[in-house]
């Protein structure tokens, strides 16, 4: 249920967005903006802006913008309403609460307690003597008490309705149990337990709510770990288990492993950083998580060939984001559990100390492929590491690991840098080519989100921004609209936004993108605030305005669907060209 426009207005009001951004960015005023770095990609140089007139930022390397609601969603990693909660209670605002909002709050807060209540009884029927074989499980596995009792763990009955009549007890529904993922339903419409005979790990989020579960079996059957599936309150690529935990930890980095075992072992060991991937890999919303909370993580994965390819994917994710990414090497043990238990906590910190980085072990995965004693694969291994130094983006970096492989492979140092440099122009000359592609169509079309940002005739789309762009700096402009219809806009996009511009103000509401935010996604709105960066001469508006109508309504007319490739390069430059006008 959206929140009532006039709350957003009168919170808008009151909130100024170059406050909240500085309490996470050093900005230094130069013209009309603010400029800092870029919280949302790692950069050197300041790309990262804040107009306070239009209460907008904007950074110009990564294209992220928005307003303050989005700012504070994007670096909380929050909702659109808890986003606006944190904004509102930092002036001292109420947000109202509308009917369907509280009923789904409501409704979500009643899933929170039954899986509360559901790990409590887990819980507590481990110390039940019919459960002794599953704490022998655990103390077998070599967990203690205490971290039996700090992860919560437990124990689920080997009966089909234990949880479905306990839970009927304390007042709890079938359909609760469903939308809590704690029952299934059969074929014939019977429901039955999810989990049973399995011991159990409760996921816990960061404000501590119980939403899901992962039971593993005690024995070798299959399958070996079943978890609840995705509700309204769980949501497996958005959670990383021990995260609730990892992030009380001192110890300045993020120990990565894929299993639930994998990170109780290292907590109990001292490691309290681990956390684990639930059952999935890596996504980037998680990488994300992890770059937000520290500046180092660990990735510990199984030895085994699946574990190493998930690292490489894990890697090239976390790598985005900007933070020091390391790899573990655990030898001798398939995981990091078997590892601590086998060698010791002490070993396991000589591990990470040793680590290499990210790109000694993608050089070293490279040379395990080949069979370096046979000449072609040994001249297409150094090809392919030349590849991958070549895209390595510091010189240092680039000499440093060609040398190293020269003499790994038994070849001149000047060799291996030829190498590299052609590796690096064939790359640039690729790149070039994507680029070209990827501003003829700003977003891939598969993403069904992405769909709305289509831009099918460049010339009107160019247009259609254009109008956009004025109306959103003064709405009175529409007097000049009319004949404009938002089925004349070839970016489905900014049809919608136009409409929505038009229904505001004909009903005497403010125009902005604070009002506009909660409809739009978040790409979005990055593509609109992305347009908004333009500087508008204020003489000549209604001219623009009227040659951007006659080009939409020209190309309308026309009807045709085509791509304008000069248009194209022209977008291209234009963040650059506007950064220079901003300053
Ligand atoms: N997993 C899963 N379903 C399976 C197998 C594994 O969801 N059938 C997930 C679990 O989250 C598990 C992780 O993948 O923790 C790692 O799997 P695996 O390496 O097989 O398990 P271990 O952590 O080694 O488990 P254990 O030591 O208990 O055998
Ligand atoms: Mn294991």
């Amino acid at each position: 249920m959206p929140i009532p426009e006039q709350f957003l207005e009168e919170l808008n009001a009151r909130t100024d967005i170059v406050d909240i951004v500085s309490n996470y960015v050093t900005l230094t005023k130069k013209g009309n903006r603010y400029w800092g770095l870029c919280p949302f990609h790692s950069e050197k140089t300041p790309s990262f802006s804040v107009s306070p007139d239009r209460q907008m930022y904007y950074c110009f390397g990564c294209h992220k913008g928005g307003g303050a609601v989005q700012f504070t969603m994007e670096l909380e990693g929050v909702s659109f309403p808890d986003a606006v909660g944190i904004l509102a209670q930092r002036v001292g605002l109420q947000v109202p609460e509308t009917k369907g909002d509280s009923d789904s709050r409501k409704r979500r807060e009643r899933l929170y307690q039954l899986n509360r209540d559901t790990a409590r009884w887990y819980h507590e029927n481990l110390v039940q003597p019919e459960a002794r074989h599953a704490l022998n499980y655990f103390t077998d596995r070599g967990l203690s008490r205490r971290t039996i009792t700090n992860f919560g763990l437990g124990y689920a009955w080997d009966e089909w309705d234990g949880l479905i009549k306990e839970m009927g007890k304390r007042g709890y529904t079938k359909q609760e149990l469903l939308d809590a993922g704690l029952v299934v339903k059969n074929d014939k419409g019977r429901i039955y337990d999810r989990f049973r005979g399995r011991v159990m790990f409760p996921i816990i989020d960061l404000r501590g709510n119980v939403i899901g579960f992962g039971g593993r079996v005690l024995d070798n059957s299959t399958p070996k770990y079943l978890n609840s599936p995705d509700t309204i309150i769980f949501n497996k690529s958005k959670n990383l288990f021990a995260l609730n935990l990892a992030r009380k930890s001192k110890q300045g980095r993020i120990i990565l492993t894929e299993g639930y075992m994998d990170t109780i072992a290292l907590h109990q060991a001292g490691f309290d950083c681990a956390v684990a991937s639930l059952g999935t890999s890596l996504t980037e919303d998680h990488a994300r998580m992890i770059a937000q909370r520290t500046q180092e993580v660990v990735i510990s994965y199984d030895s085994d060939s699946a574990g190493v390819n998930a690292a490489q994917r894990a890697i090239q994710l976390l790598n985005k984001t900007g933070i020091k990414v390391k790899v573990l090497k655990v030898t001798g043990a398939k995981d990091p559990d078997e590892f601590i238990k086998k060698y010791g906590p002490a070993a396991f910190q000589k591990l990470i100390d040793g680590s290499e980085n990210h790109v000694e072990f993608r050089l070293l995965q490279v040379k395990n492929k080949y069979d370096l004693t046979a000449d072609d694969q040994k001249v297409a291994c150094i090809q392919e590491l030349a590849n991958v130094i070549a895209r390595l983006p510091g010189a240092a970096e680039r000499e440093v690991y060609g040398n190293r492989m020269a003499v790994d492979l038994g070849i001149s140092a000047d060799t291996m840098r030829r190498e590299i440099d052609r590796s690096q122009k064939r790359q640039l000359r690729r790149g070039e080519k994507q680029q070209t592609r990827r501003v003829l169509q700003p977003v891939q079309m598969n993403q069904p989100e992405a769909r709305a940002l289509r831009y099918d005739n460049m010339r009107s789309g160019k247009a259609e921004e254009g109008v956009i762009s004025l109306l959103m700096n003064d709405p009175d402009l529409l007097s000049q609209t009319a004949g404009l219809s938002p089925e004349d806009f070839t970016v489905p996009l900014f049809g919608r936004v136009y409409e929505q511009i038009w229904t505001r103000w004909s009903e005497g509401r403010p125009v902005s993108i604070h009002t506009l935010g909660q409809d739009l996604s978040g790409e979005e709105m990055n593509h609109l605030v992305s347009i908004l960066q333009s500087p508008i001469s204020q003489e000549n508006r209604e001219w623009a305005m009227q040659d951007y109508i006659n080009i939409i309504q020209t190309e309308s007319l026309k009807g045709i669907r085509r791509s304008d490739v000069d248009d194209g390069a022209l977008m291209a430059f234009r963040d650059k060209k506007h950064m220079e006008d901003a300053t």
